[in-house]
């Protein structure tokens, strides 16, 4: 048991995929995995664990934003001795270049955050993935002949803001979208010597306003869903 997380040691897998929303994480375990065990539900933040083609996995959200994706993702690392976590979530695309639906790993999130600092004393503004999770799923998606984009996204601790221009950090290192997650994620994995990836489906395309409708979300993550099950397959 950790302070967040209810499961007991033992009970959650080596690699975790992690949305932001605990019912996508019920989704994935209802519909992707076998024999699966609901490991914590402590304030509705479920954790499953259950097999994918055999191999031991676990899924559970991280939460919105800096600060809770930065408490889930260390208890994982630290209590539950997790190698690896594949964040699966939606970003924002500053540019009409991409297109709703667009599939993005994540090389490199750059934040204004002072998370890194004050946590690890990490002064970057930039951090990249960590470990081989972010090639490996390079190379499954060629196989499975999904098209993916390697890029550089902006974690923001801001949603709604009054002006939509884009964002200063964003500019300097051609982000093309925008979440709020990946770096504190990465900012962990970095500091524990962990390994962290992240893919994004575009659901919102900033200057245009356009959106994944609802109804859409759903069977628009699949793609996104069965990389990540086939890339920690491979972990
Ligand atoms: N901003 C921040 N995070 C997001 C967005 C956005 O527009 N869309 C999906 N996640």
């Amino acid at each position: 048991m950790s302070v967040h997380i209810a499961a007991k040691k033992g009970e959650i897998a080596k690699t975790v995929l992690q949305p932001g929303d605990p019912l996508r994480a019920k989704y994935i375990a209802d519909n992707f995995l076998d024999e699966v065990r609901l490991v914590s539900q402590t304030r509705n933040i479920y954790y499953f664990t259950g097999l994918y083609k055999g191999k031991e996995i676990s899924v559970g959200a991280s939460g919105m934003g800096v600060p809770s994706i930065g408490i889930y993702s260390f208890e994982l690392f630290t209590e539950y001795e997790v190698d690896t976590i594949i964040r699966i979530g939606t970003c924002g695309a500053y540019t009409s270049d991409l297109k709703l639906f667009d599939l993005l790993n994540v090389e490199n999130a750059a934040s204004e955050s002072t998370y890194a600092k004050f946590a690890w004393g990490n002064e970057d503004e930039l951090i990249a993935n960590q470990g081989n999770s972010f090639a490996l799923m390079n190379e499954t998606a060629q196989k499975l002949s999904l098209e993916i984009k390697p890029t550089n996204i902006h974690t923001s601790d801001i949603f709604y803001r009054k002006d939509t221009t884009i964002p200063e950090i964003a500019s300097k290192y051609g982000c093309l979208a925008v979440e709020m997650e990946a770096f504190a994620l990465f900012a962990n994995a970095k500091y524990l010597g962990k390994n962290a990836a992240t893919l994004l489906t575009v659901s919102d395309i900033i200057p245009t306003r356009e959106q994944i409708s609802a109804d859409e979300r759903e069977k628009s993550l699949k793609p996104m869903i069965e990389l990540a099950l086939e890339t920690a397959l491979q972990l």
